[in-house]
């Protein structure tokens, strides 16, 4: 077992910075692009969502982002100690956003459940929300054995 443990102040700048270093954990174990780039996307949407809802763009928050890896099982967690989901099944419904006001499309969760292989939520309301999500890594059996320009 590898892991990296992330925590990193509620700034959607730190958005970027989170999903690069977890983007690089993973590589050593040779993910596909395709994998990089959905582990890339649901961290996004992850992340963004700690930030936005869960503690409302207050800086002053933490969030906390977990990546291990046991063979070809990828587990992260992403955590936040915010105010809650109160109604996690309409939550998860597509098009469903607390921010209609905003440029919200309310797709994030639709996103981070097609892109995994199985995903968690747990939220309590004042106490915060923590997202469990697998991927299966393919790591590419077929390496590349010569090179040719
Ligand atoms: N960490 C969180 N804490 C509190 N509420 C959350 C959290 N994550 C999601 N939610 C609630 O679940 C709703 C749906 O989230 P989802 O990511 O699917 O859509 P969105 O963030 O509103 O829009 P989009 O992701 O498309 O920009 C949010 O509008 C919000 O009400
Ligand atoms: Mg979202």
């Amino acid at each position: 077992m590898n892991k990296l443990e992330i925590k990193v102040s509620a700034m959607l700048e730190n958005e970027g910075v989170v999903r690069n270093a977890i983007a690089s954990f993973v590589s050593s174990y040779n993910p596909t692009l395709e994998e990089i780039i959905d582990i890339k996307t649901i961290l996004s949407e992850a992340i963004s969502n700690a930030i936005i809802h869960g503690y409302d763009y207050d800086k002053t928050k933490d969030v906390y982002v977990k990546a291990s890896i046991e063979d070809n099982r990828l587990e992260l967690i992403v955590q936040d100690y915010g105010k809650g989901i109160e109604n996690i099944n309409e939550a998860m419904q597509n098009n469903f956003t607390s921010k209609k006001d905003s440029e919200k499309t309310g797709i994030g969760f639709t996103i981070m459940k097609s892109l995994s292989d199985h995903f968690e939520i747990q939220s309590s309301i004042n106490v915060g929300t923590k997202l469990k999500i697998t991927k299966i890594l393919q790591t590419d059996e077929i390496q590349a054995n010569s090179y040719e320009r």
